[in-house]
């Protein structure tokens, strides 16, 4: 069997490696991929927004089925092309991609059907926007509707920096076309879980509990990021709260899809917040997290090709999905000036020690082979350092030792990921 993986971060580096340990020991190819990737998939020099080009390579070389990693293709609609082209893709349609791609989608959806989630009012109109802010109440949410990169969020305190915000997104286009539209939110307070499921269009399994820390800084300082680190389950994500989730949530919102006629295949992600007043959905993504699937991937038992299938095949009722006992922690190990401005092509050391654990795991982000063997320093976010453990408190600790193995000129990494968990 060959596989295709779009895409080349340390999601895509998580997949591969999931997509590996399967019983049809698969052929991977990884367009554009990264280092790490290299090891284990045949990396194509093709971008992820080629869809032509992709869909050609995956004709080419009898490819049998195409794994989406990111969100871009995914809202940009690569799924349709490749099923127009009778190629077998995992992933959501465009239409029902939309779900991430247009938070004034997602909220309409969750009003229309009642799925909980924060009060909020959209605007096309930057004058109208500032028309309602004089009046609401603070601190107080904007978000771009589009997708732009996680930042396309703004938490305002003040009306004044509301108002700023708005121009910002609206007027001066600080984050394109995605603020087109705006939606204003009612600001929640509460812990913050994520929760990824597969999706066959009717069926759903959910998979084990994730949390991200957004924050470049220890302590949640600093600007929002990718994600520096992450880890699973989460001890706050009690049987309690998963039956609610399940009831009021995740069922209702593929049942939603499906009657809108944008049946979702694919990963659905789900960003909760945990209020005072029961979970609320802070927002939908469609597709893995990263670097939640770092945490997630590595503690999967069941066979993942067998999961995609199923996904595509609609027969995801038949599947038991099976997790690791262990518990997962993922520090994100980044380049000096994330997520602002930072230099590459920095030599990495240490990368030979997780050549044969099997507990501790060295996912590639930003990496690239250099001239001469070596692995280079490629991007903002570089290497994902996973740990499992008997319980979350030793991940944490086997993740922090294991971190200490590797090193780059100018590197940084958070010293408090998981931290959170000795208040459950
Ligand atoms: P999103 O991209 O919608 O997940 O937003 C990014 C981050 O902003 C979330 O992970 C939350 O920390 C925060 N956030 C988003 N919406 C709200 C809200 N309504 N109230 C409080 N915080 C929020
Ligand atoms: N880590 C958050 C995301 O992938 O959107």
């Amino acid at each position: 069997m060959k596989i295709l993986i779009v895409g080349g971060g340390g999601r895509e580096h998580a997949i591969a490696q999931a997509l590996k340990r399967s019983k049809r020991a698969p052929e991977l190819f990884c367009a554009p991929g990264n280092a790490g990737i290299g090891e284990i998939a045949e990396c194509v020099p093709i971008g992820a927004m080629e869809f032509e080009k992709l869909a050609e390579f995956a004709i080419r070389k009898q490819i049998d089925l195409t794994v989406v990693g990111m969100d871009d293709p995914l809202a940009g609609g690569i799924v349709d092309v490749f099923e127009q082209k009778g190629l077998r893709a995992f992933g959501p349609r465009k239409n029902a991609a939309i779900i991430e791609a247009s938070k004034a989608f997602s909220k309409d959806l969750m009003k229309k059907y009642g799925i909980p989630t924060a009060s909020y009012e959209t605007f096309q109109d930057a004058a109208k926007a500032k028309a309602y802010l004089e009046t609401a109440p603070y601190p107080i949410v904007l978000k771009a509707d589009g997708l732009a990169l996680g930042k396309g969020v703004l938490i305002c305190n003040t009306k004044e920096e509301a108002l700023q915000g708005v121009s910002s997104i609206m007027e001066e286009k600080q984050f394109g076309d995605a603020g087109n539209r705006l939606v204003i939110e009612e600001f929640m307070t509460g812990r913050e879980v994520s929760v990824l499921a597969f999706v066959d269009g009717k069926h759903i399994k959910t998979m084990a509990s994730a949390q991200d820390h957004k924050r470049a800084g220890d302590g949640d300082t600093g600007l929002n990021t990718g994600g520096m680190g992450t880890f699973s389950p989460s001890p706050f994500y009690t049987k309690e709260i998963e039956e609610y989730c399940s009831s009021h949530i995740f069922l209702p919102t593929v049942a939603a899809m499906e009657k809108e006629g944008r049946p979702f295949r694919g990963v659905l992600y789900f960003g909760l917040m945990l209020t005072e007043n029961g979970p609320k959905v802070l927002e939908y993504n469609a597709r893995f997290g990263d670097p939640e699937a770092q945490v997630i991937l590595p503690r999967l038992k069941t066979d993942l090709v067998d999961v995609m299938e199923a996904c595509i095949d609609g027969t995801l009722d038949r599947i038991e999905l099976e997790f690791d006992e262990k518990a997962a922690v993922c520090v994100v190990v980044a380049s000096g000036g994330y997520p602002v401005s930072y230099k590459k092509g920095y030599p990495i050391q240490g990368l030979d020690y997780f050549q044969d654990k099997t507990d501790e795991f060295c996912f590639h982000a930003g990496t690239k082979a250099g001239e001469g063997g070596e692995i280079l320093t490629n991007g903002g976010r570089v290497l994902g350092v996973t740990a499992l453990g008997a319980d979350l408190k030793e991940a944490r600790k086997n993740a922090y030792e294991a971190v200490k193995h590797v090193s780059f000129q100018d590197c940084f990494y958070r010293n408090d990921i998981g931290k959170a968990i000795n208040e459950a």
